[in-house]
């Protein structure tokens, strides 16, 4: 009976780093989901659950009950709603903060071609061979910067609200920032999903695979 062939565990046993580093991918998805945590207590408190509606109903509940409260007194009570649901979105933003940190911590680290201006560098190359799927990776590259520095606005800026007992005079400039670069974010979160799967279905399979197990070898992309 001929031998049974061992099967290779693993199409990445070759040399070289992996594409991505293990670091990126600990920080990509912990910023994923934590990003996706602050959008859903927006959502739950501007949207969902209305927190700035609910004395006026309350209320208006309460007289139908014939107990007469009114909204403003009310507010006390609805603001613990809301005191706790900003609560886990302050740390959570302290928990992206951390890991902006860290994601620095991480570009120091990477090897060779695992670092960005060397991804840029082969995709700059392959666009230069007139390789379309090349063009638009190098545009997701620069958008993943410009992305960096939206993130960097939101930590500074929800610090500053953090602290915004210490930090008056600039309290109010950082809360409409913050407020308003959040729609960024929101833009970017959903144009990336939709990048990523449509280059998975198309002309970059294994993607986001490679965003899970760190994909083939850096030298050999
Ligand atoms: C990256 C995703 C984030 C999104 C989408 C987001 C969104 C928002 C929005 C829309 C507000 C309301 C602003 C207003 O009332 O005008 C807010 C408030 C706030 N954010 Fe963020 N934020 C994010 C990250 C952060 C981070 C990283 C921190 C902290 C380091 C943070 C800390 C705060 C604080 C302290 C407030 C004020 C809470 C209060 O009024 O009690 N946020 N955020
Ligand atoms: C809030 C959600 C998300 C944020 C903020 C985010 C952010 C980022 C950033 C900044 C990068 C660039 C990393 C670097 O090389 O420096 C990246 C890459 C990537 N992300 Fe996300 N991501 C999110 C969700 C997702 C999801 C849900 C998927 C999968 C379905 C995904 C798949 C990928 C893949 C495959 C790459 C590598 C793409 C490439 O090499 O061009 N991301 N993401």
């Amino acid at each position: 009976m001929a031998p049974i062939q061992p099967v290779s565990t693993s199409s990445t046993t070759t040399d070289g780093p992996k594409h991505n580093s293990r670091g990126l991918r600990i920080w990509h998805w912990s910023n994923a989901g934590l990003v996706l945590f602050q959008l859903m207590t927006i959502l739950f408190l501007f949207v969902i659950v209305k927190v700035k509606t609910l004395a006026p109903e309350f209320s208006q509940v309460l007289a139908e009950k014939g107990v007469n409260l009114p909204a403003a007194e009310l507010r006390g009570l609805t603001r613990i709603v809301s005191h706790r649901i900003w609560d886990w979105h302050i740390w959570a933003g302290i928990a992206i903060s951390c890991l902006l940190a860290f994601r620095v911590f991480v570009s120091f680290r990477q090897r060779g071609s695992q670092r960005t201006a060397a991804k840029i560098a082969v995709l700059k190359a392959r666009a230069s061979r007139g390789d379309a799927a090349a063009t638009k990776g190098l545009w997701a590259r620069y958008a993943y910067r410009a992305f960096y520095v939206i993130l960097a606005v939101m930590v500074l800026t929800g610090l500053v609200l953090v602290f915004e007992d210490y930090l008056e005079p600039i309290k109010e400039v950082a809360e409409t920032i913050h407020e308003y670069t959040m729609y960024v974010v929101v833009a970017f979160v959903v144009l990336h999903i939709f990048g990523v799967f449509r280059a998975e279905v198309t002309e970059e399979p294994g993607l986001v695979s490679s965003m899970i197990n760190g994909g083939e070898p850096a030298e050999g992309v």
